[in-house]
Parts: C-alpha cells; structure tokens; sequence
C-alpha cells in the first residue's frame, strides 16, 4: 500500500520549516530530497568503511572495492543492462553525455558528418555535440517538437541521412514533461547506422531505464535526482562502443601499464573511470534504488500521476494561466507562465509561502524560444508530495496573481 504520510517520514528535510511555514518542495526535478537510507548509508560510510577502491590489498579497500562493484551491479539491473561492465560511473549526467560527446566522437566523428538533437532537450544533451561537432567540422540538426511538446518523428526521414552518425534525445522533458516514445526513433536512427544518446535524468525517476529493450546505445542520469547523493552519475554504454571509444580522461585506476613510452589503458569501465571514484556516492546510490525500489516504482507512478493531473486541472481554472506541454504521456512536471505576471515575482512570492518552485529557463533556453517566453515556472513532483501541497500550490498561484495584477 502506497502511504504518502510514511513515505514522507523517511525524508528529514520534509519537516523543516521556511520563513516560518512548512516547506513545499516541488522542485525535485532539479534535485530529490534524500530518504534516511540514503542519509545514513553516506554517514556510515565515511565512518566504516573509508577507503580507496581498487588499490589496496588491505581489508577495508577490498570491502570499499566490492561494495563499489555491488552498487555497479545493481545499477546494471535496475536500467536493464547487460552486464556490469557496461555502466561507467561519473559525476553526473552531464559528465556521463560529455565523456562520450568526446571519446565517442574522437573515434567515429568525422567532419562532413551531421548530429541529430531533439529540440526538448537539456542543455547538457545540447551543448557537448555543439562542442564535438565545432572539434569535427560536423554539422547539428535538430527535430523540432510540435506545440503540445511532442517530438515530429514524422519529420525524422527528412532529418536523418547515411552522414547522421549520432542521435541524442531525452527520455522526459525536464521541461514539458514529454515522454517520447524513443523506439521509433532509435529504430530510424539505427537504420541509417547511426546511434542514440539517451538522456535519461527525468526518465529513470519515473519509470525509465530498460535500456537493452529500449535498444538504445547510451544513456546518462544523475544519482541526485533518483533520491540519491550529489556527485554521483551513470554512464550506459554498449559494450562493443565503449571498447572502440579511446579514454577521456587519463590518471589513476584506468591504466594497464604505464611507462614514458608507451601507456595501455585497464578494459572498460575503468577505462574511463579515471582518478579516485566517489565509492560513496556509488554505494549510497545503490540504497538510493533499494528504497525506490521497496516503495514501488509504480506505485510512485501513479500517485504523481495523479497529482499531476490534479494540478493541471486546478491550474487551469486560473484566467490567464498556460500549461506547457499537454501531451498526454507526461511524467510529473508541470511548467506555467500567467499572462501578465512574470515568472521571477510568481516564484518569489511562492518562496515566501514556503512553496519552492523553479523558475526561469530550466537549462533548456530552445524549449522557451519555441515558445517565444523568456523562461517558466516549474512544479516538478517526487513520490513525497501530496494532494495538501497541490492545493497549497494552487492557492499560492492565485494569490500571486492577485497581487501581482492588482
Ligand atoms: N536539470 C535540472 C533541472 O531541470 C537541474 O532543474
């Protein structure tokens, strides 16, 4: 049974207070709070079992090292890879899509060559293959989403040729929520033989991942917003691509042998886990995905599921107030702008209601010109929410509005 009351307990930060009233945290989609688990896990850790992986014969690193290689199982089980060996642990996720738009590209882009990038994307799936591309002499392409925010895979025939060699897409929209149907278009993209990059930092929070089903051939997310620790990301990759790709960064722990002749690097993942792994943000994840897990990842589901529809329906009753992205497979983000009231003002007057929203461009500037706005407000929703705080949002929107129109 899924009891939003319990699930908030375990949360510590849910029962502060902000100017005086208790906090509503819709901004998950930015970063999750952390369940006790995760708390505790980082806490015992560094009073337990602190030491470096992979270089130690002695009894602590060893019991670091397979903790570490436990949490890289279970993030290979829980987005359905094939083996181990193909998740590579990093920062986050824009260290994980950077670490292929440069090992992938320095070996199989060429200039000439074209990138397809979806037009709702994240900055951080936008901006490395604007780097590659500028390193390469290739060129970007981007396939637009119409005004609902779905992505015009009708358009893909026009936009992928046998020069594509990259597609890069989200699985949810940190924006509009969009869920694209992403088999599609990992099946147009392989018919012309090129790959896809999934951006999967919204998507694996709600219901994501299945990467091996999904066919896709990489794909990135942030420890932080899956309930878990900061500094801490997952790199997917297919085996075959990671072999052929060349390192990204040298130092420590990706190495075979070293001499000032001739360097050979360790197999893959630590060929591209260089320098000292942050094992604690690895191990803590792992509890991360237990407590996700435990909860029920569709139970979860459907209770954001429900908050969100209960929210675009009380938002829409306020005069003036637009919804962006009204498809109907959306996970839980919700962005508005009120016609007349700027989004900084909605935000600040939230802020002091205690109700933490986000505002201006969400790291996806193509998103707002699409629209023609300078930037959203954003409600991003977490298995910790309730129906108290969409009301709470609502009446706040209003009230806003109130004041801010006169
Ligand atoms: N990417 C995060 C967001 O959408 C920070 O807010």
């Amino acid at each position: 049974m899924f009891d939003v009351e319990q699930i908030r307990k375990e949360f510590p930060l849910l029962s502060r207070e902000v100017y005086g009233r208790r906090l509503v945290y819709l901004d998950s989609g930015a970063t999750a709070q952390k369940p006790e688990v995760v708390i505790r896990a980082v806490d015992r850790l560094h009073r337990e079992l602190n030491a470096n992986i992979h270089r130690g014969v002695h009894y602590l690193s060893e019991q670091a090292t397979e903790a570490y290689e436990a949490a890289r199982e279970e993030v290979a089980r829980f987005i359905g890879a094939g083996s181990k060996e193909e998740i590579i642990f990093t920062a986050g996720a824009t260290a994980s899509i950077n670490l292929v738009a440069y090992a992938w590209s320095e070996r199989f882009l060429q200039a000439g060559d074209n990138i397809l990038i979806s037009e709702l994307e994240h900055h951080s799936n936008i901006v490395p293959w604007q780097l590659a591309a500028e390193r390469k002499g290739a060129e970007i392409r981007v396939l637009p989403f119409d005004d609902a925010g779905n992505l015009m895979v009708e358009k893909l025939p026009e936009l992928l040729d046998e020069r594509t060699k990259l597609v890069a897409v989200t699985e949810a929209s940190n924006t509009l929520g969009t869920r694209p149907d992403l088999r599609p278009i990992i099946a147009a993209a392989h018919r012309v033989g090129a790959v896809v990059m999934v951006d999967g930092c919204q998507g694996v929070v709600h219901g994501g991942g299945h990467v091996e089903e999904l066919d896709c051939d990489f794909y990135a997310f942030s420890g932080h917003k899956l309930y878990g620790p900061t500094g801490i990301g997952v790199l997917y990759g297919k085996r075959a691509l990671l072999d052929a790709m060349p390192p990204f960064m040298g130092g420590g722990d990706m190495v075979d042998r070293v001499s000032f002749e001739k360097t050979t690097y360790a197999p893959v993942p630590l060929k591209f886990e260089a320098g000292t792994a942050n094992y604690i943000g690895a191990i803590a994840l792992k509890e991360a995905i237990g407590f996700l897990q435990e909860v029920g990842i569709e139970a979860v589901e459907a209770h954001e599921h429900h908050l969100l529809q209960m929210a675009t329906e009380e938002l829409n009753r306020i005069p003036g107030l637009r919804i962006y992205g009204t498809t109907a497979n959306k996970c839980a983000i919700l962005s508005f702008n009120v016609e007349g009231v700027h989004g900084y003002d909605m935000g600040m007057i939230l802020d002091k209601l205690g109700i933490a929203i986000r505002t201006g461009q969400h790291c996806a500037e193509p998103v707002m010109q699409h629209f023609g706005v300078q930037g959203m407000c954003r409600a991003s929703l977490a298995m910790y929410n309730t129906e108290e705080e969409i009301e709470a949002l609502v009446k706040g929107v209003g009230r806003a509005v109130r004041m801010l129109r006169g």
